[in-house]
């Protein structure tokens, strides 16, 4: 007995020797990492943040946890965010390349890629989406033409509270859509419905702890564990995807786009056969990318701006009489109109601050070995830029933890955006989506609140403002109760 247990000790000493894990010389501190796991069962994954916060108050702004094997560097606060992001760019520009998400795009996209891959969609998309917006029907009139829906649905149901989540996300997706292939769907379309659930399903699964095994233990990978559907998923996503794309090749006319499609397929026409990147598989994985990465960013967004409209009668007052005074008989808002409406600026600033929608960023790696705040940090190490450390930085904003458009006016009333506002993350890889994305926000936001009144309903209880944690987090479901100004 004793000799069996003597050898299961030797065994488990021997099992830790061979997987422990060692901080590097010079390496940001953190919390001591046990085999296999790393640090992950000493962190909550359902309040991440609170927990990386505390690390950071004990190690300070640069420190280093394990997810598993792999060691991971945190960087918080703004002026490390700018060092690493800004002012070395090209070393922080890189992604980690062996997560279930790369496994899950295969190499393809704009948004996990790196080297000409990377360079070259990027440079593709933002010259497209910006063409759009001058083009014959520019963007304004796109998002526009969407919101036209939601105003409708919204006056059928005024009087009413309604559930905003999905009506959001649809108004999101279509908007992309309408870039992307020239045309919305209807809201019970198989195309959207079918996609907005994949995409649902497979957020769940990376938010929850399967992606974490995944992740940490590459043996496992192979089995038949739940999540294997996510790569189900991708293939049904990828294969309706394939679908649009097929349509769009029928029916295009060259040289005379409809939207981000055609110019991709004009655009790998004009680049024949030759080792270009630009590719049909390419293709589908650079609409599937801009597709997610434009969707339920915005629409958590809306939804948090929404709920602190309603509880926040005050705020929502004075926009609306700011609204009302400089639109006067003008049909609809146009883009430029932000620039005499400084509390509605301030108000959606604030709401984007607070969403805190992409709170640990997409993941970056280093590209090269360097130093940053005096740690050496070798080439390949994933990077966690915690955009929600900056964006409720207590020494970067005067009223960090409330809602209150004043942390984007100045002692004149006039609009000033603080350095560290940056939701949409800085450096090469900075959202892409940013010029639409605050376009959307804007018009959607400023045509509702001129059309109708939003009120938190009697029997809803208190409202809970805390977010569900996630890779992009949202708020809590609530209803928004419509009521039509006259
Ligand atoms: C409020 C809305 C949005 C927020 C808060 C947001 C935020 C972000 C963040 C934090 C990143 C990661 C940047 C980094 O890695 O440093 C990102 C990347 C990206 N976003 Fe957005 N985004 C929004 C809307 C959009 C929209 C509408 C699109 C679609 C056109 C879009 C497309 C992308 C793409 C393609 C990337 C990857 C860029 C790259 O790796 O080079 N985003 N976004």
């Amino acid at each position: 007995m004793l000799g069996s247990l003597i050898l299961l000790w030797i065994g488990f000493s021997l099992l830790f020797l061979l997987f422990r894990t060692r901080r590097p010389n010079n390496f940001p501190p953190g919390p001591r990492p046990i085999p296999i796991f790393g640090n992950l069962l000493q962190l909550n994954l359902v309040d991440l943040l609170n927990d990386f916060k505390k690390l950071s108050e004990r190690y300070g702004k640069v420190y280093s946890i394990y997810i598993g094997r792999m060691p991971a560097v945190v960087l918080n606060g703004v002026q490390v965010m700018k060092e690493a992001l800004a002012t070395q760019a090209v070393v922080f520009a890189g992604r980690p390349q062996d997560l279930m998400i790369n496994h899950l795009v295969e190499g393809t996209g704009v948004v996990l890629t790196t080297g000409p891959i990377w360079k070259e969609h990027r440079r593709f998309a933002l010259i497209t989406l910006r063409n759009f917006g001058l083009g014959k029907r520019s963007m304004e009139e796109r998002i526009l033409g969407e919101i036209s829906y939601i105003t409708s649905h919204l006056e059928k149901n005024a009087g009413k509270a309604i559930e905003p989540q999905i009506l959001f996300h649809k108004v999101a997706f279509n908007i992309i859509c309408c870039v992307l292939f020239g045309t919305r769907f209807k809201h019970e379309d198989e195309f959207l419905q079918l996609n907005i659930r994949l995409f649902e399903e497979n957020a769940k699964i990376f938010n929850g702890p399967w992606a974490m095994i995944y992740d940490m233990l590459p043996l496992l990978r192979h089995l038949p564990l739940p999540f294997q559907k996510v790569f189900q998923n991708g293939n049904k996503m990828r294969k309706s995807l394939g679908e649009q794309v097929s349509q769009h090749k029928k029916s295009r006319v060259p040289g005379e786009p409809r939207g981000l499609t055609d110019c991709y397929l004009d655009e790998m026409e004009k680049r024949g056969d030759d080792d270009s990147s630009f590719n049909e598989k390419q293709l589908i994985g650079f609409l599937l990318d801009l597709l997610f990465a434009g969707t339920d960013t915005t629409s958590n967004t809306l939804l948090f701006a929404f709920l602190h409209l309603m509880t926040h009668p005050d705020v929502q007052g004075r926009c609306q009489k700011e609204i009302d005074e400089v639109l006067g008989e003008k049909e609809q808002a146009s883009f430029e109109d932000r620039h005499m409406m400084p509390y509605t600026q301030a108000m959606i600033h604030e709401a984007q601050r607070v969403a805190d929608t992409v709170p640990l960023n997409v993941f970056h790696a280093t590209t090269k070995d360097t130093r940053l705040m005096g740690y050496d940090i070798p080439k390949g190490t994933l990077i966690i830029p915690n955009l929600s450390s900056v964006l409720n930085e207590e020494s970067q904003w005067k009223f960090p933890h409330d809602f209150n458009p004043s942390n984007f006016l100045n002692d004149q009333g006039e609009f000033v955006k603080p350095e560290a506002f940056m939701p949409f993350s800085a450096g090469p890889r900075m959202c892409l989506g940013e010029g639409l994305a605050r376009m959307e926000l804007f018009l959607i936001l400023v045509t509702l609140l001129r059309r109708f009144k939003f009120v938190w309903p009697d029997d809803a209880g208190v409202p809970d403002y805390t977010p569900i944690f996630g890779i992009t987090q949202r708020p809590k479901p609530y209803r928004l109760g419509v009521r039509l100004r006259l």
